[in-house]
């Protein structure tokens, strides 16, 4: 059994831990961050899938600090572009680049283009103190509209349309987007089978 009740979210990412900490409100399990659990240490994201960055974030600090630590590697993937920007969503646009930047220069790209199917990806891995990893997949699929729209969220959300809806990511309110996102079902996966831990 999992015996501390406590996980250390691998991110410095203040939206994806704020929409973290809020999808695992209620699991159980209380959620601190890297400068919470006193790791002050900025890890590359070399992997060249989700998959292999999730466990390098994991792992490494789990191997560290000696407990159980979680991270979520994410993006979007773009049919019409070949499925990027993927894993390189958030250095898309350039190191230390807007996400105004980042949407601007996806929606150029897309000029023209009548294919606007898209998806989030969030990989989630969980590492035990061993550095034994798993990981867990959420996706959820939408459209990229011509112009952003809404102010909540962050990153590609303002001109990012789930299927079913016809509100952005960012018009949607957080409790929407947190309970279908890409990131919802990555979570959702990984609570069914670390309660058993
Ligand atoms: P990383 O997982 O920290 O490598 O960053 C993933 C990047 O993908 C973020 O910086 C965003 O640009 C994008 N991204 C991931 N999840 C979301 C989301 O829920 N909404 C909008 N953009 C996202």
């Amino acid at each position: 059994m999992l015996t501390t009740k406590m996980l250390i979210i691998a991110s410095n990412n203040k939206h994806k831990i704020s929409e973290l900490k809020s999808i695992l409100s209620g699991s159980g399990f209380k959620v601190i961050t890297m400068a919470e659990a006193g790791f002050f240490h900025n890890i590359e994201e070399t992997g060249n899938t989700f998959e292999e960055n999730a466990v390098l974030k994991a792992r490494s600090i789990a191997l560290q600090k000696h407990t159980f630590v979680f991270a979520d590697d994410s993006g979007l993937e773009v049919e019409a572009l070949d499925y990027r920007p993927g894993v390189y969503s958030a250095r898309y646009a350039g190191e230390g680049a807007s996400d105004m930047d980042k949407i601007n220069k996806l929606l150029h790209e897309l000029k023209g283009k009548t294919n606007r199917r898209a998806r989030f990806v969030s990989v989630i891995a969980i590492s035990r103190p061993d550095g034994s990893v798993d990981t867990f997949r959420g996706e959820v699929h939408g459209k990229i509209i011509d112009a952003p729209r809404g102010i909540n969220g962050f990153g590609y959300d303002p001109v990012f349309v789930p299927e079913g809806y016809d509100k952005t990511f960012a018009e949607l309110e957080e409790a929407i987007k947190n309970s279908i996102s890409h990131r919802a079902k990555s979570t959702a996966k990984m609570l069914k089978v670390i309660s058993s831990y």
